[in-house]
């Protein structure tokens, strides 16, 4: 029984990674949207990952989420490295404390006695209020951090469900529905061509930084994450290394 239900999640890894065109997908049995335990198998997982890059890392970005916080939660270090830098890749606060990028960011300093750089900024700012905020030195600096991350461990989120869980505005999810999104991830909202359907104006890391970030992680499970995994996918370079579940594999590959 063991047998067949590892060579099940094996099967799934290579259609996922064939489906999504990456290199490597990593698939936990069961579902995280029925049973929590499957979320902190991927946390695990995904920690069991990150910490063997962490040996060649100095900065690591990291995000909010529940599926983040699973992966801090697992996190554990033989020999504490205070060489290494966690960073929030987002300063948002629009979501629940524990959840936050910032929240996580100190966690995994915590564990494997790293360093931090947290960032607290408003959600949701106006235009002119982030333009003026992009000139304050401490947020220059975290942007020159996210032009130097070394590894990016990030969630990804159903747009809608991000657009309520941020509490967005009428006109934002105006935007998001408007423009088709289906995920959403480190703020930017894709529709499911991967293309860039809206992004959150608070100060955080950047596409093109995450892409050229020669380590990327992506920790996402449950069926209903599905469709959301597939458009993000379409965006994410071909080395991002996904840790999901069954649920969603076989949602992404036998479509219904
Ligand atoms: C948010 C991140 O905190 O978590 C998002 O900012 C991500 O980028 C989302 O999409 C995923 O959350 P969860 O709880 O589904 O893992």
């Amino acid at each position: 029984e063991l047998v067949k239900e590892l060579a099940g999640t094996a099967e799934l890894e290579a259609g996922l990674q064939a489906k999504l065109g990456i290199r490597q997908a990593v698939v936990l049995p069961g579902d995280s949207d029925r049973l929590t335990s499957v979320k902190n198998a991927i946390g695990r997982q995904a920690a069991r990952i990150a910490e063997e890059k962490f040996e060649s890392c100095r900065t690591i970005a990291v995000t909010g989420g529940s599926t983040m916080a699973a992966v801090a939660a697992e996190i554990r270090a033989a020999k504490k490295n205070p060489a290494m830098q966690f960073i929030a890749a987002r300063g948002g606060l629009g979501e629940e404390m524990l959840h936050q990028a910032n929240t996580i960011a100190s966690s995994f300093a915590d564990k494997t006695g790293g360093t931090v750089r947290t960032l607290y900024l408003p959600e949701h700012m106006s235009a002119e209020a982030l333009e003026m905020m992009m000139k304050e030195p401490i947020i220059k600096e975290m942007m020159e951090l996210y032009d130097q991350t070394d590894l990016v461990i990030h969630g990804i989120g159903d747009a809608e469900e991000m657009a309520i869980r941020r509490r967005s505005s009428v006109t934002e999810v105006e935007k998001i529905k408007t423009g088709g999104a289906v995920s959403e991830a480190f703020g930017y909202y894709f529709d499911k061509l991967g293309k860039i359907v809206y992004r959150i104006p608070t100060a955080g890391i950047q596409l093109e930084q995450v892409q050229k970030a020669p380590g990327i992680m992506a920790v996402a499970g449950g069926r209903t994450k599905a469709r959301a995994i597939e458009s993000y996918f379409q965006a994410a370079p071909e080395r991002t290394i996904l840790i999901t579940d069954e649920g969603a594999a076989r949602a992404i590959l036998n479509p219904t």
